[in-house]
């Protein structure tokens, strides 16, 4: 067996190889046992090694391996059928992808040809927010404010961006936490200075993920938006990549705020891991205006992929069986609780947020002024390899300190979790942070 990942395209920072993975633990070549509290890349909702879901991929791969997407099929049928009772009402449409990024750059193009056949076609440009990742494809990188950008801003397409929800450099000036609603006020004065026939959508995600560190905006944000949106006639895509699915204790992020996205994008837990997809809910009336005017809506050669289709419907049924949505807001809460008791003294913990399974730490050089660590000092890259050096993983993300970033780490496990291991990451991360301070 070879020994190195090398021929990929991307360097790993880490020495790690998998072997098998269990529940809520990965198993190493080398015989290490690693809790996972990331969830992988914010996924892992169900938990790993489920055998019925190896069942139920045996089965599908046995009887149908691949169908062109616009044929239909009973795994289709099922999830979508399952799927209206997860999403917002009228949210009854549905678009598969293989992967978020495919899935955010399908509801930007479906919100364009939405204007499009309104007969707003100077309709164009699509809002979004500061600080916000929203997938790798050069459409998703142009509505994104992330790092990644950089190598291809050249390209990119100038779409216009709002302040975050949430920041400790508020650029109102106000005093973190105090933010109120004018980072959606924000969103008015930006249409009207775009010109309200030029935008087309609004895109963001509910609670900021990987490029904030589970960061959510105060109560009378989205509604506001909402209402925003209605005014110009703007479409509201929210991007629950990584918050749908239950990971923030609802079914998803806007549950929170009890609003209704025109599009609402999600990915990552719709199969917790068992498959890569993606997938664009829509307001049946988009669709069907879209359809009146014969707009054709392209396929990706993936779409609709049976198996896919299958792990995620067996996916969605074990949520509902299990009530995990349930579990993730009360062991989540439980699991808040104890991060706060034991960590959010420590002196380097600038803060510690989120809800449900997403949780976040930032980690600060000072804590008062919440003053961000020197960048080239990759504190957050230390705080996991040492959380590692302990048997625990947890995720990248960036803090609220600004453009340069800022450390966090966003705490993210399988729903499947237990007061053992919520125990064992904190004791792992409070370890961690001393073996990080002791090192700068
Ligand atoms: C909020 C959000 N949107 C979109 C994406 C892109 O999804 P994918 O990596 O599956 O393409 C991500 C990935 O992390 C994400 O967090």
């Amino acid at each position: 067996m070879p020994d190195t990942t090398e021929p990929l395209f991307f360097k790993s920072p880490f020495d790690l190889f998998i072997d098998h993975a269990e529940g809520a633990y990965l198993y190493t070549r080398d015989g290490r046992k690693i809790l996972d509290a990331g969830g992988g890349a914010v996924v892992v909702h169900i938990g790993q090694g489920r055998e019925e879901m190896a069942r139920v991929a045996a089965d599908v791969v046995s009887r149908i391996n691949y169908i062109v997407p616009v044929f239909d099929s009973a795994e289709r049928t099922a999830l979508v059928e399952r799927l209206k009772r997860w999403t917002p009402p009228g949210l009854t449409r549905f678009y598969f992808t293989s992967g978020g990024s495919e899935a955010i750059e399908s509801a930007i193009k479906f919100a364009l040809l939405c204007q499009k056949t309104r007969g707003r076609g100077t309709r164009t440009k699509i809002i979004s927010r500061q600080f916000s990742y929203h997938g790798n494809t050069l459409g998703a990188l142009s509505a994104g404010h992330n790092l990644r950008r950089k190598d291809y801003e050249a390209v990119l397409i100038d779409w216009p961006k709002i302040p975050p929800s949430f920041c400790y450099r508020c650029p109102w000036g106000k005093t973190y936490p105090g933010c109120d609603i004018d980072c959606a006020n924000a969103l008015e004065a930006e249409i009207l200075k775009q010109g309200p026939d030029t935008v087309a959508a609004f895109l963001a995600e509910p609670m900021m993920g990987s490029s904030g560190g589970s960061v959510a905006p105060v109560k009378e944000y989205w509604p506001r938006i909402a209402e925003i949106c209605r005014r110009y006639d703007v479409l509201l895509i929210a991007d629950e990549v990584m918050t749908g699915f239950g990971r923030t204790g609802r079914r998803f992020g806007v549950d929170h705020w009890d609003i209704r996205p025109d599009i609402l994008v999600g990915g990552k837990g719709l199969t917790g891991g068992y498959m890569p997809m993606g997938m664009v809910a829509a307001d049946a009336t988009l669709v069907e205006q879209c359809e009146r005017a014969g707009a054709d809506f392209m396929f990706f050669t993936y779409s609709n992929h049976p198996l896919a289709c299958a792990l995620a419907n067996k996916a969605l049924e074990i949520m509902e069986r299990e009530r995990l949505v349930e579990r993730a807001a009360t062991v989540g809460a439980r699991m808040g609780a104890r991060l706060k008791e034991d960590l959010s003294g420590h002196p380097m913990v600038g803060d510690i947020r989120g809800i449900g399974m997403f949780w976040s730490i930032e980690m600060v050089r000072e804590r008062g002024s919440k003053i961000p660590y020197p960048p080239d000092q990759r504190v957050t890259m230390r705080v996991i390899d040492a959380a590692l050096e302990q048997g625990l993983f947890v995720y990248p993300s960036r803090g609220m300190a600004g453009p340069a970033g800022g450390d966090a780490v966003m705490i993210t496990p399988p729903f499947v979790i237990g007061d053992d291991e919520i125990a064992f990451i904190t004791r792992t991360l409070r370890t961690a942070f001393d073996t990080v301070m002791a090192s700068l």
